[in-house]
């Protein structure tokens, strides 16, 4: 099949603060031959170092103004949009956004709409894959209009993906496992870098009409899948297989041990109940240049890429949810209640001050009272959030949306600010500040409660917040001092 002529084609990708559209950027950022534009609802968590490579429009698709500008001029247009997080209405969500962008696509003149679902069927499909099925099928519901390829995997191996960590989690924390009966349920999991060659060749290539394309290597079960990654991590695991596991108990035992909350861990078990098996041979068919790397591989090269402080993206990077996590309206200007704290550097130079408060948690923890910010996890994770244990994508540095354990990255004015926005369960707003002048460091934790009850769970936490954040500002300024 003759390929398509490879002149700068413009290529828009949505979802490009996400885990797949992230990668996707880069990987065509690297292949050249593309001018590229970026749809993301916040410019702010792109980072510095792209905004001279790309075009941005901001905003989102329950605009048809923005899908207008950001549709314009467009041959082919990446789909990587979901709002699995925004409540129980999502599916009605997922399937608005779609409807606009086919049809401002359309207006447009867009060639081609690249959309990547995911594997499985109607018939056995849980809440989320009828969610991603309908996507497919509202993108492609006008054939003689444009023309949708739509790729379709299963479980994601690669660095951050949620598949990964709660393999990686699991056996990294529990040498015996109790497993439900699902574990024998199989699939076809798919390195992230492969699904990555799929989507960009996608851009070039002529294919016919409509066209669904299952991808993944080959099939295997999820205890296999355990059990490989375990022989390359060099653990000896054992699974037991329970019958009495139920999807609820699962679920629970997922957010116990692996970073993912319970929303995204009760949809995984869903989705795991049944088979995910490719359908098709067009991988095979129209891209006949790529064979999906083996499984093993793949959980390599993601245990490299940690190893070397190399992750991309992670699953938490974006908020996936109807509005973006990160507003540049939320300033914790606004708060009512705070919690300030000046602290002369001592001789230790901004650079080194923010550079030590942009080491924060994750591996290295908070300091003495991490046991107290371990204990709010606990109590964060009990009631449905995040908690501690989603730790932070890289060592050392950080960038706008980065999730660190329970707060996020909301604001970064180098070697002068960091803001950390709370996303633990909380009755208000929170933020965490590190405002860093050149002869002192401001501490400010920032709350705006919600009613009565943030204004008692406020004063009730003050005496816990001075010994944390009392140690926090110091021991930022010791590490400032000791790496100067
Ligand atoms: N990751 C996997 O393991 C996996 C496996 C199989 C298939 N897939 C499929 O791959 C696709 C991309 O998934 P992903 O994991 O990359 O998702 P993700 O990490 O959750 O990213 C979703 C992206 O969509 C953006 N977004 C959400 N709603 C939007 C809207 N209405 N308008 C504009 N942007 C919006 C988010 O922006 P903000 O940053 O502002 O929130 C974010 O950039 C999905 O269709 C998914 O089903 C993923």
């Amino acid at each position: 099949m003759p390929d398509a002529d490879k002149q700068m084609k413009n290529i828009l990708i949505t979802g490009a603060t996400g885990y797949i559209g992230r990668r996707l950027k880069d990987r065509l950022l690297t292949e050249g031959n593309y001018n590229l534009r970026l749809l993301v609802r916040n410019s702010n968590k792109v980072r510095p170092s792209v905004l001279d490579q790309v075009e941005i429009v901001e905003g989102d698709t329950f605009n048809s103004e923005v899908l207008d500008k950001a549709l314009q001029d467009i041959d082919i247009a990446y789909y990587l949009i979901h709002s699995m997080e925004s409540g129980s209405d999502y599916k009605n969500l997922d399937r608005i956004s779609a409807e606009n962008f086919r049809e401002a696509a359309i207006r447009a003149g867009v060639k081609r709409i690249i959309y990547l679902g995911r594997l499985g069927v109607k018939g056995t499909a849980s809440k989320h894959l009828m969610s991603r099925i309908e996507t497919g099928e509202i993108l492609s519901a006008r054939p003689d209009r444009i023309q949708t390829v739509w790729f379709r995997a299963g479980v994601i191996i690669g660095s951050g993906s949620a598949g990964f960590e709660i393999i990686r989690n699991l056996l990294q924390k529990l040498p015996v496992m109790i497993t439900p009966t699902w574990v024998n349920t199989m699939t076809q999991p798919i390195a992230v870098d492969d699904v990555l060659s799929y989507l960009a060749a996608a851009a070039q290539k002529d294919l016919p009409g409509d066209t669904v394309v299952d991808i993944g290597a080959s099939p295997m079960s999820f205890r296999q899948m355990m059990t490989s990654a375990a022989r390359v991590m060099e653990l000896s695991r054992f699974m037991i297989p329970v019958p009495v596991l139920s999807p609820r108990l699962s679920s629970y035992w997922l957010i116990l041990f692996t970073p993912i909350p319970y929303k995204l861990a009760s949809a995984l078990v869903e989705g795991l109940k049944s088979e995910t098996l490719v359908l098709n041979d067009h991988a095979i068919r129209y891209f006949p240049e790529i064979t999906p790397m083996p499984y093993q591989d793949a959980v390599k090269k993601a245990l490299r890429e940690i190893e070397e402080n190399q992750v991309l993206s992670r699953w938490c990077d974006s908020s996936a949810g109807a509005v973006c996590d990160i507003k540049d309206k939320d300033d914790p200007a606004s708060s009512v209640l705070r919690d300030q704290r000046e602290y002369p550097l001592n001789g230790a130079s901004p650079d080194k001050i923010f550079a030590a408060a942009c080491s924060l948690g994750g591996e290295e923890g908070w300091f003495h009272y991490h046991f107290l910010w371990q204990l709010r996890g606990l109590i964060d994770k009990v009631i449905g959030g995040y908690g501690l244990s989603r730790g932070r994508r890289e060592r050392g540095r950080l960038r706008i949306g980065d999730s660190l354990d329970f707060w996020k990255v909301a604001d970064i004015k180098e070697n002068k600010r960091l803001l950390l926005v709370a996303q633990m369960k909380l009755p208000g707003k929170a933020w965490l500040e590190f405002d860093i002048q050149p002869d002192k460091l401001v501490q400010t934790a920032h709350f705006i409660p919600k009613g009565l009850w943030g204004k008692i769970y406020w004063y009730s936490v003050l005496p816990l917040h001075h010994l944390v954040f009392t140690n926090l500002a110091k021991q930022i300024i010791l590490r400032g001092q000791r790496s100067a």
